[in-house]
């Protein structure tokens, strides 16, 4: 399927966002950028997240990490959902390329079986951010952007890579069943697709009070993601029966290490 951002929210041609790329450092794009580079850095830096680069995963803790990423999406597209045509929302809505829920769930379909709704269950570290989302989408939607922008530009960036390295380390079907998370069907190019949402994230007309705002809330937004990557860090301390599906040879990995 190729990218048609323009389909699903009705505005302008795909590639709106070369026609002109002339950035200024007061666009939302560079604000957010510049802005959240520090907790960006700290992000990447965060045992799991390296772990996970470098194939160090542990089945029940990428499960789990589904299933926090099943609460959050499903908290973050019911808000987006509610305020789609939120003036400062709306250029920002593209269901059709972005929406995660669906895929998350079959993801955990596969993981967990079909009865898997009522085998997961929303952590603490996940239901602090979903409970922000919630309250910024109910009491303070201009924020949404900054929790969008965290998510979803995040994900295109490095999400090809991530279900590269998952499916390798736990032996995943290369057909995709399980990675479907990472797997954006409705964009055919990543980087042209976030090249027309930065675009259509400078057209928002908000001051710089705003702006500052949405970077506060970004870094919270990374903050949030770091809390439920050390959550899980956290359990897997406290399980060691699924080191066998980390990728190493079954026959080979003894006492709850995979190095
Ligand atoms: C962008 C790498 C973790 C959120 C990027 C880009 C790279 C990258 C290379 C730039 C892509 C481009 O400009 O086209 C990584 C690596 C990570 C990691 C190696 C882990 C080791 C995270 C996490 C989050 C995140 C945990 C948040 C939950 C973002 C966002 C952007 C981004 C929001 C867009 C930045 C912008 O252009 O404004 N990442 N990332 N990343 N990443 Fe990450």
């Amino acid at each position: 399927m190729e990218t048609t951002a323009s389909e699903s929210n009705g505005a302008g041609p795909v590639n709106e966002g070369g026609k002109d790329n002339a950035l200024s450092p007061s666009d939302l794009s560079e604000v957010l950028a510049a802005g959240t580079k520090e907790v960006h850095e700290k992000a990447e830096n965060t045992q799991f997240v390296k772990d996970f680069l470098r194939g160090r995963i542990r089945k029940e803790l990428f499960k789990r990490g589904a299933v926090a990423l099943y609460y959050t999406y499903t908290a973050m597209e019911e808000e987006i959902e509610r305020n789609k045509e939120h003036p400062h929302f709306a250029p920002l809505y593209f269901p059709t390329e972005l929406n995660r829920h669906e895929a998350l769930a079959r993801d955990l379909e596969y993981f967990y079986g079909p009865d898997w709704q009522s085998q997961v269950s929303c952590s603490q570290a996940t239901q602090r951010y979903v409970d922000r989302i919630h309250q910024v989408g109910q009491e303070d939607p201009v924020l949404l952007v900054a929790h969008a922008y965290t998510r979803y530009m995040g994900d295109l960036s490095g999400g090809q890579v991530l279900r590269k390295v998952a499916q390798r380390a736990m032996k995943l079907p290369a057909t995709g069943e399980g990675l479907e998370f990472y797997q954006f069907d409705g964009i055919s190019n990543a980087k042209a697709f976030k090249q027309l949402y930065r675009s259509r994230m400078n057209e928002l007309e908000l001051d710089m009070d705003i702006k500052k705002r949405l970077v506060e809330e970004a870094v919270k937004a990374f903050q949030f993601n770091m809390e439920v990557f050390d959550e899980l860090e956290e359990i897997g301390g406290t399980i060691q029966e699924d080191v066998l599906d980390a990728g190493m040879s079954v026959h080979g990995a003894v006492g709850g290490d995979t190095s």
